[in-house]
């Protein structure tokens, strides 16, 4: 089977690292996000994987070339955004070989979901389409479903007002279309698969779910980008993930799991871990700390600064004593004077100078 994946959206939530590289290519245990879907896939049995794409369409190109994992990438360039609709219709040519149901993925999506039973559900009931479901507390931010006895999708509504969801069970983003559903969706405009697609199906009754209770994560905002890399890092954690070429000092601590690139220097007396991620390149001097975090390649963070639940940058300098807290973004080549603190959800967008302390949320333009 052929997988399309959805991966042009801008990714406004996770700014301002998404201004210099894709949300699907942000690092999750120093790997692409999009590089373990793929692999995932493969393992599935997928031959050939189109990518739908449209912001910063070549670092795709350029990352996964023309093959991978075994599978075929055939490229879908969108000229102009179509939404989560349109850039199906746009791959028709690309489908349109052997007319079998194929498989349409969000590409921000860490999920262990076995397609391999999706598809069998798929062609078990005959629909026209079936969306895995997953069950989460809050569905006010997906797609939610109201699902009756024989996995029929009698509603599908879209980011529901608080207290309108129909049930808890909500789109994981991962989809069997049957070809023919190519025929309803408009051309060459954005098309909200959600919105105008998925609601004329379920009026018809072609529209069923396939619930599974595995591992499932969106990364939409900071929050799930930091959760996504805990929940990878404890997959893999049975592997050793400090990579050869790092230096990582007797004295200093790792609290596994932990992922570790090459290039990476960690000095005595610093604490790195549980769930932190190292890219390549990363210097961690005496005596700082960084827990549940992810560092993209060539941060530098000097002594005895603590960064928690947060995200720094590729190359951006934190100063000693720093304390950078929850949610913050500390973006690309930003500069972090010393002694500064950024409490909770602070924003600092690339290459500016944070010179005073930030205690509440705030964007730093
Ligand atoms: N090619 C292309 N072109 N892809 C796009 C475009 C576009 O114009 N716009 C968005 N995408 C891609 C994104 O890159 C992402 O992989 C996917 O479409 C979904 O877009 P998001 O913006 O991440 O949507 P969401 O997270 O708010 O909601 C969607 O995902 C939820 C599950 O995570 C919906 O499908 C919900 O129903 C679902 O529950
Ligand atoms: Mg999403």
């Amino acid at each position: 089977m052929k997988a399309l994946i959805l991966a042009g959206g801008f990714g406004t939530r996770l700014r301002p690292l998404t201004c210099t590289r894709p949300k699907l290519m942000f690092p999750v245990a120093n790997r692409p996000l999009l590089d373990w879907v793929m692999e995932q896939l493969s393992k599935n049995g997928i031959t050939t994987v189109i990518l739908a794409v449209n912001y910063m369409a070549d670092v795709f190109a350029r990352y996964f070339g023309k093959s991978k994992y075994g599978m075929r990438i055939l490229y879908s360039r969108e000229t102009k955004p179509l939404g989560t609709g349109g850039p199906i219709k746009k791959a028709e040519p690309l489908l349109n070989e052997d007319e079998e149901p194929f498989f349409v993925l969000n590409g921000d999506i860490l999920s262990t979901i076995d397609y391999r039973a999706l598809s069998k559900a798929h062609l078990d009931s005959k629909a026209r389409t079936t969306i895995a479901l997953h069950e989460v507390e809050d569905p006010s931010r997906f797609g939610v479903v109201e699902l009756n006895e024989e996995n029929q999708i009698l509603r599908f509504v879209e980011k529901p007002k608080s207290g309108e969801a129909p049930s808890h069970l909500i789109n994981a983003g991962v989809y069997v279309l049957d070809h023919s559903v190519l025929d309803i969706i408009p051309d060459g405009k954005e098309v909200s698969i959600e919105r105008e697609i998925f609601p004329i199906l379920a009026d018809n009754r072609e529209l069923f779910g396939h619930k599974f209770g595995s591992l499932w994560v969106d990364i939409g905002k900071p929050h799930d980008y930091v959760l996504a890399n805990k929940v990878m890092l404890d997959m893999i954690a049975a592997q050793n993930h400090i990579e050869r070429g790092s230096k990582v000092s007797k004295k200093a601590k790792m609290i596994p799991p932990v992922a570790i690139a090459k290039g990476t220097v960690v000095e005595a007396d610093a604490v790195v871990g549980p769930y932190a991620s190292l890219g390549e390149g990363v210097v961690i001097k005496r005596g700082s700390r960084v827990e549940n975090s992810v560092l993209f390649p060539h941060a530098w963070v000097d002594c005895s600064a603590s960064i928690k639940n947060a995200i720094v940058g590729e190359g951006a300098i934190i100063g000693s004593w720093v304390k950078i807290e929850t949610d913050c973004i500390v973006g690309d080549h930003a500069i972090i004077d010393n002694n500064v603190t950024l409490t909770c959800n602070v924003k600092v967008c690339p290459s500016k100078n944070v010179s005073e302390s930030i205690l509440q949320p705030s964007i730093v333009l």
